[in-house]
């Protein structure tokens, strides 16, 4: 199997990125895919994983944003390309963002190497990485909350989740552009986000594009403003890694700049506990609704801090109990709810990524055997239905695009022990 990761690591590689998967499903440079990717890219060849993350911060735009696509060549497959964005001062990119995981990849590099030009490559990464940490709190936190906005779905990443049923029911749809998707040509409808859904997507696109995508413009404008859960767990998280990294490069001030950033974040997201539901819940900054839907990134502060599960004890109850209604863990939003969908996108599906996140987090939080847990459900769902983009939690299946490159990398990360 490990071999076949490596096969199919070096067939989505176009040089100096990856493409997520060679099927013409995401014909570009995907951000956080990017990240996980340098991770199992690490695992045999540590100077194309920096690589990877050099080439994505070349298309870092001069107020700090890492946009979450960058487009680098035929991009006609996909939709929206790069013709509908129009975005991107230096290169094409899309014009919104996507989780801050680039930090704690680095640091993780960083950590694992002992030889100087790597670390060298390495350091030059910290200032780039500050000044897109800067541009997040900057851009979507101005009024000093110590949570950060998200403006678009995709931002989160988890592109369908439920928890932004309302909050973009509240968007307008616009036109339709049923006959303009392209996603499914390469995967199956009922695996991927619906019609209304993506109208509203891209009615978001075409609302920052009117607006020129000024960072100092969106926050206000944009009918969709969640300070999403998940989203904040994994910026908390990378500030610790970047405080870290800061320190080990000797820049003592970004540190301090980057603890203030983690210290306000840190009492921000204890205020998301919910101890009545035994749950972490984000909150839509338009209406002032707290999004009371156990999804996926309800978890994620597992992975930010290392005392959360001694503090919060009941997320561990709530995650075994996720558990036991599956075949394979961790879903992507609680099983038995009526939201609950085992084959759509982040409905319910399994995604090794998440999974890696949480192995993490769980390990540093002192609970090493519910990790491993997760981790042999991780490869024995790759052995089973081999390097899907998802997995469905309940039989198995592969879902969504096929021999993928994220996958292929956690597979590499978890099967080496994924420390
Ligand atoms: C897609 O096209 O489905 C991506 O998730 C958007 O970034």
């Amino acid at each position: 199997m490990k071999r076949q990761a490596i096969e199919i690591l070096r067939r989505n590689d176009r040089g100096d990125y990856t493409v997520p998967t060679a099927s013409g499903l995401y014909p570009a440079q995907w951000n956080w895919d990017s990240c996980f990717v340098a991770l199992g890219l690490a695992r045999f060849d540590e100077s194309r994983a920096i690589t990877e993350i050099e080439t994505l911060f070349a298309g870092q735009w001069p107020d700090g944003m890492v946009p979450h696509i960058l487009f680098h060549g035929d991009d006609s497959s996909y939709f929206p390309n790069a013709s509908i964005w129009r975005a991107g001062p230096k290169q094409r990119t899309s014009g919104i963002t996507q989780p801050l995981v680039a930090a704690t990849v680095v640091w993780h590099l960083f950590k694992c190497s002992s030889d100087p030009a790597i670390r060298t490559r390495l350091a030059a990464l910290a200032p780039k990485l500050l000044a897109w940490h800067r541009w997040c709190y900057r851009a979507r936190d101005p009024h000093e909350s110590g949570l950060v906005a998200i403006i678009h779905p995709w931002e989160s990443g988890m592109d369908n989740s439920p928890a932004w049923d309302d909050p973009l029911a509240a968007v307008e749809p616009g036109p339709s552009v049923a006959h303009l998707r392209r996603d499914t040509g390469f995967a199956a409808a009922a695996h991927r986000p619906t019609g209304p859904e993506y109208d509203r997507y891209i009615n978001l696109v075409i609302k920052f594009r009117d607006n020129g995508y000024r960072a100092d413009r969106l926050y206000d404008i944009s009918p969709f403003r969640v300070a999403d859960i998940g989203f904040n767990a994994i910026l908390q998280r990378a500030n610790h890694d970047l405080r870290l990294l800061l320190v080990a490069t000797g820049d003592e001030a970004g540190a301090a700049e980057v603890e203030a950033m983690e210290d306000r974040t840190s009492d921000a997201i204890a205020r998301c506990w919910y101890e009545e539901d035994g749950f972490f819940y984000g909150a839509d900054t338009r209406t002032g609704s707290v999004i009371r839907k156990a999804a996926i990134g309800g978890l994620l502060p597992l992975f930010a801090d290392a005392g959360v599960a001694a503090r919060c004890p009941r997320l561990l109850q709530r995650l075994e109990n996720w558990l036991a209604h599956v075949a394979y863990g961790v879903p992507s939003f609680e099983p038995a709810r009526p939201e609950f969908k085992p084959q759509r996108y982040w409905r319910g599906p399994v995604w090794l990524i998440v999974n890696w996140m949480l192995i993490d987090g769980l390990r540093r939080n002192g609970h090493a055997d519910l990790a491993e847990r997760i981790r042999r459900d991780s490869l024995a769902l790759v052995k089973r239905a081999g390097f899907a983009e998802y997995f469905n939690p309940l039989t198995g299946d592969a879902l969504g695009g096929s021999r993928f490159s994220w996958t292929a990398a956690m597979y590499l990360h978890l099967a080496a022990g994924g420390d």
